[in-house]
């Protein structure tokens, strides 16, 4: 069998703003098809800048980036983008149009679609983001969640093979985290490459299996979630927190149960109460 190549090759890229600030530095990352990964890091670490390199809004200093094994480094931002979708942290630097229904459809227009299909498309995205009553509203009347879903609904309306997110739990409820969580879950079912950026660690922890720590432009580790995200060396030089399972699971060991030490989710660690109790019961 013929393994299959990394759908994102990042090779030994840098990149300096023209103010001289280098904020990305050696930086080697492969990412398979329909995988979902989480780039964490303090403010600063470069996570927004690697991100940026992948359709073209920035170019690096050197190194080189292949998208589906094409070097990008001749490709237009705008042919990038029809591949890789960004979702930016704030909203308002993406969204422009004078209503909700025109967002959409300017984000459909360079793909030579007919006006009724445009239509229909358009119709579809903002029924499956529960933005229709917002239809004819400026959307810079939307509340800061539905902003957000206007943004991510403008981009993967476009039905890009990679999707990227720049802080999408940030200031978000319960109802829109559960509102992404469900997103990210029916677009890989379709198959699509997930990024996100994130500070959420208990999202991390729980949705994403793969982790890469930035700090000071360079990728410090990079491996399964759980691995990474229980590391205190690791967190504390990221200024990260520990997963709430993992604090109480070492609680549980400064309080002699030592045997917790393997526990890594809440349904193992309920199983490891569960066998607790029973053991106990059974010995009075
Ligand atoms: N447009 C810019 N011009 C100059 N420096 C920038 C610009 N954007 C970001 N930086 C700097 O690049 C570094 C990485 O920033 P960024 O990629 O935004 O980090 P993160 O997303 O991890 O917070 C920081 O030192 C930041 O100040
Ligand atoms: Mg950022």
């Amino acid at each position: 069998m013929v393994k299959e190549l990394p759908v994102v090759m990042i090779r030994e890229i840098g990149y300096s703003y023209p103010n001289g600030t280098e904020a990305l530095k050696n930086i080697n990352l492969n990412i398979f098809k329909g995988e979902l990964v989480g780039i964490m890091g303090k403010n600063g670490a470069g996570k927004t800048s690697l991100i940026r390199t992948l359709n073209g809004l920035i170019r690096p200093t050197y190194g080189t980036i292949y998208i589906d094994n094409e070097n990008i480094s001749s490709k237009s931002i705008a042919t990038l983008s029809k591949k890789v979708g960004i979702i930016f942290q704030n909203p308002f630097h993406q969204l422009f149009a004078n209503s909700v229904e025109e967002e959409i459809k300017f984000s459909l227009k360079s793909f030579n679609l007919g006006k009724e299909e445009i239509q229909s498309k358009t119709d579809r995205i903002l029924r499956e983001f529960n933005l229709e009553k917002y239809r004819n509203r400026s959307p810079l009347n939307l509340s800061g969640g539905e902003s957000k879903k206007l943004a991510m609904a403008s981009i993967i309306c476009r039905d890009p093979e990679i999707l990227v997110f720049d802080e999408p739990t940030l200031g978000q409820d319960a109802k829109e985290i559960d509102f992404f969580i469900n997103l990210i879950t029916s677009e890989r079912k379709k198959g699509k490459t997930i990024i996100i950026i994130t500070h959420n660690v208990e999202f991390a922890y729980e949705y994403l299996p793969r982790t890469i720590l930035m700090a000071d432009g360079q990728i410090i580790v990079d491996g399964p979630t759980k691995k990474v995200l229980n590391n205190e060396f690791l967190i504390k030089q990221t200024s990260l927190i520990l997963p709430q399972i993992r604090q109480f699971n070492l609680v549980l060991q400064q309080n002699e149960f030592y045997e917790v030490e393997d526990v890594l989710t809440t349904n193992e660690m309920i199983d490891y109460l569960r066998n607790l109790i029973k053991h106990k019961s059974s010995n009075i």
